[in-house]
């Protein structure tokens, strides 16, 4: 009856996101044997919808994920042969993001859980980033990863379900966030990570002077919005030498120029977390994982990948798919949680701040995202 997964028992988890502006939906199986299998990842983005506004507008998203929730859940149950009755358990993000698509996602979990008698598992969103690579590799705690989304940019170390060291974030925007906003004072297309990369390739990084916010100082954290301003200002001086106007080539070498800024700033501080991940958690084979929207940037990865090479990390991504928000993710640490036998009461609410390090310092300017 299982599509793709010998039919020995199993444990089948769904997974539900709705906590920024992608419905998803998916069913990941494993069975006695433990192989692990993605059976369906219905993910249905809401990027149309916002577009007309340049980022993703929170009551616009939380109505989307009603209009389709119920439909995408009967997809996923579909496209993995299975009924609600074959399920183990519902894991769903019930935090951070925003509230009001949270609440729909999380609602929805519950109404099914209670109607199935089935647990229902509680997951944080980050936590779905950060443990996606143990469903697609054999990857052991303890691993460094870098996440880098368009609502996020820390560096952790991942210990464990459940337990996270932060070793940096960001002050201020997120990587992805930088991305979409340089996109929008260029005139590019959104969401603006996709649409920078591709111009950036056939522009000059060396044309325009960029900062590279906090290069050189200690600690790990991120800080991206004074390089958002020098954008502009750049973008705007451009305007005054060209009547208004601005040219394709502009764009390119401005795109180009702030890749590349940004991308050394995050290496710089990759490097920091590097160092102190190799002090004080001596592996044979340490791991950087890096996830997240962002991570499908390729000038990005390559720069990582030679500072791993360099300095002896084997560097790991989940394929894309997995990257960007998705259902898989969700369902994947409700497994993890399954075998911990770590689950939910009803009486659990959607929270619009959940961090990963609870010990970890409030970071100025961060809000809710951190
Ligand atoms: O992980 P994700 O799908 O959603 C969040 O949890 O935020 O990440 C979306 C972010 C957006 O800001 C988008 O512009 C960025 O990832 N992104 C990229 C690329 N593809 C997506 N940024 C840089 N280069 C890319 N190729
Ligand atoms: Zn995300």
């Amino acid at each position: 009856m299982i599509k793709n997964i010998n039919d020995k028992a199993q444990t089948l988890i769904m997974g539900i996101e709705s906590s920024c502006d992608e419905t998803a939906v998916a069913i990941v199986g494993r069975d006695n044997s433990g192989q692990k299998q993605i059976l369906s990842n219905i993910i249905l983005s809401q990027i149309e919808e916002h577009k007309p506004y340049g980022g993703v507008v929170p009551e616009i998203a939380a109505r989307s994920h009603i209009d389709h929730l119920n439909k995408l859940i009967r997809a996923a149950l579909k496209q993995a042969e299975v009924g609600l009755q074959d399920l183990s358990a519902i894991a769903v993000t019930s935090g951070p993001g925003l509230i009001g698509g949270v609440m729909v996602g999380l609602m929805t979990a519950k109404a099914v859980a209670y109607a199935q008698k089935l647990p229902l598992i509680s997951v944080n969103h980050l936590e779905g980033h950060a443990l996606s690579i143990r469903l697609t590799e054999e990857v052991v705690f303890p691993y460094l990863l870098l996440l880098v989304s368009g609502g996020h940019c820390q560096i952790l170390v991942v210990k464990g379900v459940g337990h996270y060291q932060r070793l940096g974030t960001t002050i201020d925007d997120a990587a992805g966030e930088a991305f979409d906003k340089t996109a929008k004072i260029l005139g590019l297309d959104y969401p603006g990570g996709p649409a920078v990369e591709q111009a950036a390739l056939k522009g000059d990084p060396t044309r325009f002077k960029l900062p590279r916010p906090l290069k050189g100082r200690p600690g790990c954290d991120f800080s991206f919005s004074g390089l958002k301003t020098a954008v502009v200002r750049a973008r705007d001086k451009l305007y005054q030498e060209n009547d208004g106007q601005l040219r394709r080539q502009d764009i390119y070498d401005l795109a180009a120029s702030f890749q590349e800024a940004l991308s050394d700033s995050i290496m710089d501080r990759v490097k920091n977390a590097i160092d102190y991940y190799l002090l004080n958690y001596p592996l044979s084979n340490p791991i950087l994982v890096v996830a997240g929207g962002v991570a499908a940037n390729g000038h990005i990865k390559e720069k990582l990948g030679n500072i791993c090479k360099m300095r002896g990390l084997t560097l790991m991504a989940p394929p894309m798919k997995l990257c960007t928000d998705n259902g898989a993710m969700i369902a994947w640490v409700g497994m993890e949680k399954y075998d911990l036998e770590q689950f939910s009461g009803f009486d659990i609410g959607a929270v619009a701040r959940w961090p990963l390090d609870p010990d970890a310092p409030l970071a100025i300017g961060a809000g809710v995202k951190a």
